[in-house]
């Protein structure tokens, strides 16, 4: 067991759960889960670990370990319990009444955080569809202090059973009402997609592990205020900006998405289509790093088996290694260009601080070779005035 932080009155204080089911990077998934919890508002007091073959039936971990996190509970007056791993609603169940205390895992901790940020109406509807949907799946837990009032002989069941009926029928109605808002609100953004692509604009999108500096990166370049913090998630719903590559004369609009993050509730991939369909409608993705994470070889992975799934495999990328000023001396390049080999793929890539602007010289100029190598396709006939680069780029680029 590990202590944490002490106890603030206004938090709540939660102990963090993982079980090593021996797979890699263990101790900095639960790291994450912890920078998660904070996120919504929670305070982990302490983190327990064990390690098992594979997850107990009825209580995920054995009943040793749950006795003493008992102890725990008791000892440091933890109100919440969180485990890394997705619970099944019966071992969820089971928990709760073993300890007496809400027991959530990772995926509701997730859209806890989703429904906290998201601002646009469909990101809104999104993640309140994606809460539906989990919560019908667990909704017996509610109401299991109700089980046992049984009906009488030759009734169908007590109180509790009839309670979860109706809350099932509320929910099913509820989502049936959010699915017809979501058809109306995604054919507005449908048509407002299509009048941009008719300008002929090139589209770019900043896609990569949450944390990894995204915001940071784009406020860099389009010198505008997008929200930037040390939490995940901090950006939910796409911003997009207009770009002016002076030397090349270029037009591109650049669009800041949702942060990536291993195990993405399914529901949620869905609720962030209007997010992410920016990347897969990218004609360049600037896939960003952080260079500081010992964990950044994973998160690159999850990145692009999300980019998999959502059909944006195929987008060329540039990989931009972000937050140098803080990566030891002996890991960092001695040039800022170069080439990142992508399961045997060269990728033209660039080592940044987007926060102290090294590296960005750099950056422009390799957007702008990409800019210029794909100049003659038909799709961007109108967007490039016959204007050659001459001089090496040297950082004029300007937003509208
Ligand atoms: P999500 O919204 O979670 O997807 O995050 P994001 O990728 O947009 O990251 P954001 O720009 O919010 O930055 C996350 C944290 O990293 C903030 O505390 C930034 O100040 C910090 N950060 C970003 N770039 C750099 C950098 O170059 N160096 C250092 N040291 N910190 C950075």
């Amino acid at each position: 067991m590990k202590k944490l932080q002490a106890i603030d009155d206004n938090v709540t204080p939660t102990l963090l759960v993982g079980v090593d089911f021996g797979l890699p990077n263990f101790d900095v998934q639960l790291e994450e889960l912890g920078l998660l919890a904070q996120t919504a508002g929670l305070l982990p007091v302490a983190r327990v670990t064990c390690k098992r073959k594979s997850p107990d039936a009825a209580l995920f971990i054995g009943s040793g370990k749950a006795d003493e996190i008992k102890q725990m509970v008791i000892r440091l007056g933890v109100q919440e319990i969180l485990f890394d791993q997705s619970l099944s609603p019966a071992q969820q169940r089971n928990l709760e009444r073993y300890f007496d205390l809400p027991v959530n895992d990772r995926t509701f901790l997730i859209l806890e955080i989703f429904a906290q940020r998201a601002r646009s109406h469909e990101g809104q509807l999104q993640v309140e569809l994606a809460r539906l949907q989990y919560l019908s799946t667990r909704l017996v837990r509610r109401w299991s202090h109700l089980e046992r009032q049984s009906g009488g002989i030759g009734m169908r069941g007590g109180p509790g059973e009839a309670q979860i009926e109706l809350d099932k029928r509320m929910i099913s109605d509820s989502i049936k009402r959010i699915k017809e808002r979501l058809i109306k609100v995604k054919l507005q953004r449908h048509t407002q997609r299509r009048q941009r692509q008719r300008h002929d604009t090139f589209t770019i999108s900043l896609v990569g592990y949450t944390n990894a500096g995204k915001s940071t990166l784009f406020n860099a370049l389009v010198k505008a205020k997008t929200y930037v913090a040390d939490q995940l998630f901090a950006t939910l719903d796409t911003t997009t900006r207009q770009l002016y590559l002076g030397d090349v004369g270029c037009r591109v609009s650049l669009s800041d998405t949702v942060g990536f993050i291993r195990d993405l509730p399914h529901g949620l991939i869905d609720a962030f289509e209007a997010t992410l369909q920016e990347a897969v409608d990218a004609d360049l993705l600037l896939h960003l790093v952080d260079f500081s994470s010992p964990n950044h070889p994973d998160q690159i992975a999850e990145v692009q088996r999300v980019l998999k799934d959502i059909g944006a495999s195929d987008i060329p990328q540039v990989m931009i290694f972000n937050k140098m000023d803080v990566v030891p001396l002996e890991r960092r390049p001695t040039v800022l260009r170069d080439v990142y080999d992508m399961n045997g793929c060269p990728t033209p890539c660039v080592f940044i601080s987007a926060q102290t602007g090294t590296g960005l010289p750099e950056l422009c100029q390799l957007l702008i070779d990409q800019l210029l190598a794909i100049r003659n396709h038909p799709k961007f006939s109108d967007a490039f005035p016959d204007v050659r680069l001459t001089e090496p780029f040297t950082g004029n680029i300007e937003s509208e």
